[in-house]
């Protein structure tokens, strides 16, 4: 409600008199009595003393939450992929905090890039309030369970606006917010960046959370992304957003970040080439003329690239001229004129010997005469893209882009980012085979799309994991009449929509076949039973504890939902080439956990409820540890340990 229409109310509008006098006497909209205290000089002291510090209302439990270890599991949806078997990308549907510690162990410092597109704390977006640490491990069970039942993680209350006037509007995000940093974390490789979109409303806060989970010394940047153009006038027009980046450890990242991949530059490399085979001399240069004319709008940031020769489209570049201080004085003669051509300012960059080599290698561009200082030729695929901190690109473009995938759907989701926001700082990172990228606030899939793009466009396979919570589409909506009752089926259709968009495209004949795909899962309770230690008081209660734990799965757990909980548990990623075999009358995974080791591991499954079910080995050579788990069957018995209430996972054969 508007304050207009509000009824009147003395004591509302004598705290809002106190608050235009004494603005830093409130916080968050609450009135802080010794904050209004101390400005009235009653108290000058902070409680706790002075010190630099990013503090709010909930923090410690905020820390608690990030300790409570998860019970859950993500549960194989074969039905719900693409290609599953060799699928290297992952979807995951389910709360990201809850995904994050179930994932924590098998993707422990092995992600290169995090980017995430949290909700921007606007005042009417939603998102999980941090009200957990108060739940009782009951509670949290039977949370784990309503999340099974009904596939969501929506109890009443737990997912809601954030209201500006809520008291505690920057305390929640910031809650919500610091231990889902402090596993991404964990995630990331010793070399790995995270990237965060915010705007406004939150980038103070962000920037000093980060630092408090990362360490100062490990801020990398802030881009200021220019995505809309506001006509309407008002104080300052906002037509940007932020993206925070930030290194697991800066000195362990490259110094200089370069991409090599760029549409334009494609486009120039191929232009160039066209032109040349068909042109020569003169002709060819008017040719590149008339095509640059009319392009070069179009050609930023290679803008500058206006000249062809039978190696291609090239510009100059004043990289010969020192910068800054005193370099090298000689002559270079003008190859028409014959006189010295004009120094740089500062003298040249390199020694007489390193220009008679490019002179000779005609990498030298000179003026018409010697009054122009020379410059260097610099070739369109020699070009690598700086990473900026402005950046402009218009923000509709994700709506855009969605569109083709959704064609039939108008607004299938609210601000998704656009494809080339990701395609333009994702190369920076994601240059080598097998690197990961993770986003755990996905929507519409928006960083899939940006993967698999890349990877056909240059046929390096990174790898993407996706994490979104089943968040319900409002009943009114255009895509729940469509079909979608929540955001994680969505995201799921969009990557599906756009592997086929993009392979309906493409030149087969000129694109690797490599089968794209993802794995989905979804958050699920854990297939084995949870020893419950703090509920046995008597013998008798433990006895019947220990009853119940001779078999350690739940009733009717599926092997394969087994297989993928131990294999997070061994610490292998979900996308670990498995292979089904029948050993013995019942079922074995063989693992390969590395390229080099053939099938290290196995879990398996008697035939036989009687031997206790479920093994879990480890092993360096496959074939030792079917014949072990041959001889176990043979011997009806379990062999693995169980050590309190988890199955032990220590069999270890040297081979
Ligand atoms: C701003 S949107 C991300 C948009 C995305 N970058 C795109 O281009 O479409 C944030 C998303 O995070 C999801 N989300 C919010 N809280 C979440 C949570 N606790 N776990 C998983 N997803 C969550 C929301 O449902 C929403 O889809």
């Amino acid at each position: 409600m508007s304050d207009d229409v509000k009824l009147p109310d003395p004591a509302r509008e004598r705290r809002k008199q106190l608050q235009a006098l004494i603005p830093d006497a409130f916080s968050e909209g609450r009135l802080d009595v010794a904050a209004l205290k101390r400005a009235l000089g009653e108290a000058s002291v902070i409680d706790g003393g002075e010190r630099y510090a990013l503090t709010w209302a909930g923090k410690s439990n905020a820390y608690k939450v990030l300790q409570t270890p998860s019970t859950a599991t993500l549960r194989p949806e074969r039905d719900k992929s693409i290609n599953f078997d060799q699928a290297q990308h992952v979807f995951l549907e389910g709360e990201n905090l809850e995904v994050l510690k179930v994932l924590q162990k098998a993707y422990f410092g092995k992600v290169k890039l995090i980017y995430i597109d949290p909700p921007y704390n606007t005042g009417s977006d939603s998102f999980i309030y941090p009200d957990r640490f108060q739940e009782s491990k009951e509670d949290y069970l039977r949370r784990i369970n309503e999340l099974a039942d009904d596939g969501t993680l929506m109890r009443e209350g737990l997912f809601r606006t954030n209201s500006k006037e809520g008291g505690h509007y920057h305390s929640n995000w910031l809650s919500m917010m610091l231990p889902r940093l402090y596993i991404a974390r964990n995630l990331l490789r010793n070399d790995g960046v995270i990237f965060v979109s915010c705007d406004d409303n939150e980038v103070h806060n962000l920037r000093c959370l980060m630092n408090e989970v990362f360490g100062e010394s490990n801020f990398v940047g802030t881009v200021v992304w220019k995505n809309v153009t506001d006509n309407n006038p008002t104080n300052v027009t906002t037509e940007h957003e932020y993206l925070l980046v930030v290194a697991r450890s800066k000195d362990a990242i490259e110094r200089e970040w370069k991409s090599s991949i760029s549409d334009v530059k494609n486009l120039l490399i191929k232009t160039g080439r066209d032109l040349t085979t068909k042109f020569k001399g003169a002709e060819l240069d008017a040719a590149y003329q008339d095509w640059f004319r009319e392009n070069k709008s179009q050609l930023w940031p290679l803008d500058r690239y206006k000249y062809i020769d039978r190696d291609g489209v090239y510009t100059g570049s004043q990289s010969v001229h020192n910068p800054g201080r005193e370099g090298y004085r000689y002559d270079v003669l003008h190859p028409i004129t014959g006189k010295p051509c004009k120094q740089p300012l500062m003298g040249y960059r390199f020694p007489r010997e390193t220009m008679d080599g490019l002179l000779a290698d005609k990498r030298i561009l000179f003026g018409e005469d010697e009054s122009k200082i020379i410059e260097l030729k610099i070739y369109a695929n020699e070009f690598q893209e700086k990473f900026s901190s402005v950046f402009e690109l218009d923000g509709r473009l994700g709506t855009y882009d969605l569109r083709e995938d959704f064609p039939e759907i108008t607004k299938a989701f609210t601000n998704p980012k656009p494809i080339k926001l990701l395609t333009g700082f994702f190369p920076f990172l994601l240059k080598n085979e097998g690197d990961i990228v993770v986003d755990f606030f996905a929507g519409s899939a928006t960083t899939a799309a940006a993967v698999i793009s890349l990877n056909r466009k240059d046929s390096v396979q990174r790898k993407f994991v996706l994490v979104q919570l089943p968040e319900p589409c409002d009943e009114q909506s255009e895509v729940f009449r469509s079909g979608y009752s929540n955001i994680a089926q969505i995201s799921r259709q969009r990557i599906g929509n756009f592997i086929k968009r993009k392979i309906d495209q493409e030149d087969l004949a000129t694109v690797s076949p490599v089968p794209v795909g993802f794995k989905s899962f979804i958050l699920a309770p854990s297939n084995f039973k949870q020893w419950r230690g703090d509920g046995i008081e008597t013998p008798e209660q433990l006895t019947q504890q220990m009853q119940i734990f001779t078999k350690s799965e739940k009733d009717g757990a599926d092997v394969e939902h087994m297989f993928y909980e131990l294999l997070l548990r061994f610490g292998q990623e979900l996308t670990t080439p498995a292979e089904l075999l029948d050993v013995a009358g019942g079922k074995v995974f063989a693992i390969q956990a590395s390229p080099d080791a053939v099938r290290t591991g196995v879990i398996y499954r008697s035939h036989d409820p009687a031997v206790g079910s479920i093994e879990a080995a480890r092993t360096h050579r496959y074939r030792r540890c079917v014949r072990r788990l041959r001889h176990t069957e043979d011997q009806s018995r379990p062999t693995v340990s169980r050590r309190r209430h988890q199955i032990h996972l220590s069999v270890s054969l040297r081979g």
